[in-house]
């Protein structure tokens, strides 16, 4: 394939951690000697007993166990905020954006000291210590750092469910960890519009066990008065009221888990991610510094939820470990218009912006004009993540956000993996838009074939990784067998992350997308087994199947395929109905696209469902269908093609 390709500034060189020949140096050392290269960067973070093992992992079929620094103790919360008091008190730390452009805030790191403190006592309070799994379902507002920070402080580990999920899925996620204290708020705010986060709550709780959420912290955010459970509710600034803002940081073991995190797979419910502490934190400082190309004073904007990874590693914990300013955004990037994103870049004066190609396709739609009537001067890096972005989408950034003055860091990552994997670095890597580049240092990619033979050269085949690196995540929260067989299982004696990729003759890595049954809606992940099962689930559908599609925004549509019990007739009435059924049982991000009433599903004789036929009719391309002969009922086909919905 002919591409593109965008040679280093020397204005991005000139100012870099890095540059092309000493990247080659330091990768080829991480991965000829992890031990010596983790060694050292293990200690950009302060460890209250230093580690004197490194690395203990092992990808071994029967034994998947994935350690680092496993001796020493640290603590997420000293490293993001108490080390750097002496040094940065005055400075910002966060700062707060809110949805109105009217309302905005800088919090000190002496400022977010205090308050971590105070949450943590508040939880502390409520009997939540080391260990405890506290579930945090909050809008984008400074008390979500503060909740987060102040679970690492006592050793709690919190699970973040996203504020767009709703109470069946937030209910799921409480059960699915135990989690005995919930932290939400009154309202969220966001374009404008009010969620209703704390009724989503109360309505999750009644779906679980009498005892089994024992407090719910209600942070004031839009004031609306909320029904409050007398003994189990509080409000949170009445609480911390309550209590002194000092609270010392708990050393933890360097694989004590900091979080979980409920993220969908090609099969069943989501599963609980697990992070732990020390390489977690060593890894999302350490790329946050180098992808980024963050320096002393920068402002880094990254527009992600915190319910979402990138949330977790690139708003919270690898800025605040670098002691950098992060600036957290309640709103959406069309509100009040289309043109927020760039005003809330020359507001704040930001020089790093990392955002998904979701919102630079939305944007686009809107024209240069929004983007052109603002400065951006002070914008430097910019990041992409989530999904692969369109070489269109990529040109639009670069050319009319950036200038053409700024690097664009497409970074490819999971929440499996914790932190960045392959990315470029601004000052070493020339860019090819669509191209997630080149491995960071320790990340060992490899191209395997369908049997997983091991490709060399230019190639293209499913993506693994042959070793760990301090950032992966460890384990399936109380599923370690599952752990094994979700991403150990395929390819045996690597991490087999699920996506396809490329490799060119530079060795630079394409994605291609997932090669299972996830999808991926505007950058947020989504199991087709998910929808699925909520869609049988209602009264009139028999089966239902569902496959992504190619959507100009979102990147990926959700494609439903629905056979419905007999005598039942699909007709825009029933649509409308499933969607708001899966629109009400798992949130407005499963809500199906597309869907077909179809009277019969393709079948091989054994009964499974054959979704490559199903793909590629969802794709309207069922010119190539391949081989169908494996069909119980070969005709059912002809009718999916003749009903199909995704006509050009
Ligand atoms: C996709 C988000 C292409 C990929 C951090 C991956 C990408 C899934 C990129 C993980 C990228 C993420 N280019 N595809 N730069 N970044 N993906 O767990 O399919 O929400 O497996 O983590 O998103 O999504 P997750």
């Amino acid at each position: 394939m002919d591409e593109k390709r965008v040679e280093v500034q020397d204005a991005w060189r000139q100012r870099a951690h890095i540059d092309d020949a000493g990247y080659r140096k330091m990768y080829a050392a991480s991965v000829a000697d992890p031990e010596a290269f983790w060694a050292e960067q293990g200690k950009r973070i302060d460890w209250m007993k230093p580690y004197t093992r490194v690395k203990n992992t092992s990808f071994e079929p029967g034994n998947i166990s994935i350690r680092w620094f496993e001796d020493g103790t640290t603590n997420v919360a000293h490293n993001c905020i108490d080390r750097h008091l002496e040094t940065r008190g005055d400075q910002t730390a966060i700062i707060w954006e809110g949805d109105d452009p009217g309302e905005s805030k800088h919090i000190s790191y002496r400022e977010l000291h205090a308050q971590v403190c105070r949450m943590a006592n508040v939880l502390r309070n409520r009997g939540v210590g080391k260990g405890d799994r506290v579930t945090i379902y909050l809008p984008m507002i400074p008390e979500a750092a503060y909740a987060m920070l102040a679970c690492a402080r006592l050793g709690a580990i919190h699970s973040i469910v996203f504020g767009g999920f709703s109470p069946d899925s937030l209910a799921g996620r409480i059960k699915g960890c135990e989690s005995k204290l919930v932290i939400t708020a009154d309202e969220g705010l966001r374009g404008g519009r009010k969620v209703p986060l704390k009724a989503n709550v109360d309505a999750a709780i009644a779906r679980l066990d009498k005892d089994a959420v024992d407090h719910v912290v209600v942070v004031r955010r839009t004031g609306t008065a909320v029904p409050m459970e007398p003994g189990r509710d509080v409000y949170y600034h009445e609480a911390a009221e309550q209590v002194t803002d000092d609270c010392p940081a708990e050393a933890v073991e360097a694989e004590h888990p900091l979080f979980i995190l409920y993220t969908s797979g090609s099969t069943g419910q989501p599963k609980g991610v697990v992070h732990t502490t020390g390489g977690y934190l060593v890894y999302a400082a350490m790329t946050h510094e180098y992808v980024f190309d963050y320096h002393e004073g920068d402002v880094y904007w990254c527009t992600a939820d915190v319910g979402w990874v990138t949330g977790h590693s690139y708003i919270v914990y690898g800025p605040l470990a670098n002691g950098a300013t992060t600036l957290m955004f309640e709103g959406i990037p069309t509100y009040p218009s289309n043109a927020r994103f760039w005003e809330v870049v020359d507001k704040h004066q930001v020089n790093i912006f990392y955002t998904a190609p979701t919102a630079i396709r939305s944007l686009m739609g809107g024209g240069e004009g929004p983007v052109k009537k603002t400065s951006r001067a002070s914008l430097r890096v910019l990041g992409s993540v989530g999904e692969p972005i369109n070489p269109e989408a990529w040109e639009w950034y670069y050319r009319v956000v950036g200038d053409g003055r700024c690097p664009i860091v497409d970074t490819w990552w999971q929440t499996e993996t914790g932190g960045i994997l392959i990315t470029p670095l601004p000052g070493a890597t020339a860019l090819k838009p669509g191209s997630a580049t080149r491995p960071f240092f320790g990340v060992t990619p490899e191209v395997v074939d369908a049997e997983g033979k091991v490709l060399e050269g230019a190639c293209e085949g499913n993506l693994c990784l042959a070793d760990s690196w301090p950032g992966q995540m460890r384990t399936v929260y109380g599923d370690h067998e599952r752990f094994e067989q979700t991403y150990f299982s395929t390819y045996k004696g690597k991490y087999f992350t699920g996506d396809g990729c490329r490799r060119d003759g530079d060795g630079y890595y394409w994605i291609t997308g997932r090669v299972d049954d996830v999808i991926n809606v505007s950058g947020h992940r989504m199991g087709t087994a998910e929808v699925e099962s909520s869609l049988v689930a209602h009264p009139k559908v028999a089966e239902a199947a569902v496959v992504g599609y190619p959507h100009d925004l979102k990147g990926q549509g959700i494609y439903a395929y629905v056979t419905l019990n007999q005598g039942e007739e699909g007709d825009d009435a029933l649509r409308k109905e499933l969607v708001a059924w899966v629109r009400r049982d798992i949130g407005p991000i499963a809500s199906p696209d597309l869907i077909q009433f179809a009277p019969g599903l393709p079948k091989t004789r054994s009964g499974k469902i054959m979704r490559r036929i199903l793909r590629k009719i969802a794709e309207d391309d069922f010119g190539s269908l391949g081989d169908t002969s494996t069909l119980a009922e070969p005709l059912v086909v002809d009718d999916l093609i003749e009903n199909r919905q995704n006509r050009p």
